[in-house]
């Protein structure tokens, strides 16, 4: 990876994460936990791509379809960060706000300047056409885009203020802080239910004890609207569930180890319309304890489920920029700009 500052954006305010020249990757680890998670789980890019704080601890790599099948039972032993049991939602939601995003995939520009604030407590709904960098966007907000090696970025992530690739920052609390749910469910399929939920904790270096595991598993499950169907089944593999319990599993995992965001990558475009009811009903209920950020290609989802929308666009040859954002009901109902009329009314994309 290069740094923007140096190679392409002389006047960018930040460039960040400082690269290891000679690896290609950030260039220094997080305390305890292998800060490049494509060392133990499928490569980035491959169906069920891989996050911080839904990448299982491990101690070899693994390869795409070695999967673990259980769970080292005691968590604690690795990172004494934080711990799950004084972990309330006490503390007020948070506002992350992205200031001057641009981003490259080699020479590529993928985005020109995205700035957008992801308001405390409410769902953000990103809608575009393919391509124009939604996922990409979402990548950056929590440093997963600088697991590709080619990639580069400009511009600040703000979580309630602080610059999550500031140098004094640890990639590993950002993915902590900031979780991520995917477009295709993707729980470890052979390990228990019990153990996908708890799965997160140890990579992201979140502490709980063998008590503690008990309640969190209850309360992350019930907060992903799952813990009814499954509690009497907590020890089956997680394979065994359907598409949109599966979802719900990955949901739960993300809520584990007490996010402040849930960023969700079209979370229902594999699943039935009930699973996608039950789904947005749970954020709905989320939003609550964490702010949450949504990409969709559905309008009628954006406008069920979100308070705030940006609508990004990629004109023939440019790289993706916001069009126009605001408040969900004026961006479909009387959008400022015509292509964001267009495109809410289904012209185009
Ligand atoms: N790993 C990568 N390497 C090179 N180019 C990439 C990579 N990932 C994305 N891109 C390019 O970046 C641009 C934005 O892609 P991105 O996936 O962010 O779009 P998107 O808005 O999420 O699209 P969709 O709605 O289809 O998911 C596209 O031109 C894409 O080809
Ligand atoms: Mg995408």
């Amino acid at each position: 990876m290069t740094t923007t500052r140096e190679t392409m954006n002389d006047d960018a305010d930040v460039v960040r994460p400082p690269i290891d020249s000679v690896s290609g990757r950030p260039d220094r680890a997080p305390d305890g936990a292998p800060d490049d998670v494509t060392e133990v789980l499928p490569a980035v890019g491959a169906l069920a791509p891989p996050l911080g704080l839904t990448a299982a601890p491990m101690s070899a790599p693994l390869v795409p379809g070695e999967l673990p099948t259980a769970m080292s039972d005691d968590v604690t032993e690795c990172l004494p960060h934080t711990s799950v049991a004084t972990a309330s939602r006490s503390e007020p939601l948070s506002v992350l706000e992205a200031r001057g995003i641009s981003a490259w995939f080699g020479s590529h520009k993928v985005l020109e300047e995205v700035s957008l604030t992801m308001q405390a407590g409410k769902v953000t709904a990103l809608i575009g056409p393919s391509g124009c960098g939604k996922s990409t966007f979402l990548r950056i907000l929590n440093r997963m885009h600088e697991l590709v090696p080619s990639a580069s970025l400009a511009g600040e992530v703000l979580l309630d203020g602080d610059d999550i690739y500031d140098r004094d920052k640890k990639l590993q609390d950002a993915r902590r802080h900031i979780g991520m749910v995917f477009q295709k469910p993707n729980p470890f399929p052979a390990m228990s239910i019990y153990d996908n939920v708890v799965s997160g904790l140890k990579l992201t270096g979140v502490r709980a004890s063998r008590s503690d595991k008990d309640g969190l598993v209850e309360r992350s499950l019930t907060a992903a609207g799952l813990w009814k169907e499954v509690k009497d089944r907590l020890k089956q593999p997680g394979g065994g569930l359907s598409g949109g319990q599966q979802q719900r599993l990955c949901i739960a995992r993300s809520l584990a180890v007490r996010p402040k965001v849930l960023l969700m990558d079209e979370p229902c475009s594999a699943l039935d319309p009930t699973s996608t009811r039950v789904i947005e009903e749970t954020m709905t209920e989320l939003q609550k304890e964490v702010t949450i950020v949504i990409v969709t290609h559905n309008m009628q989802q954006a406008q069920r489920v979100s308070q705030h929308t940006a609508f990004f666009l990629a004109s023939l040859g440019t790289p993706g920029a916001i069009v126009e954002h605001g408040d969900t009901d004026a961006m479909f109902s009387e959008p400022q700009d015509e292509r964001t009329w267009d495109y809410v009314n289904g012209r185009f994309g």
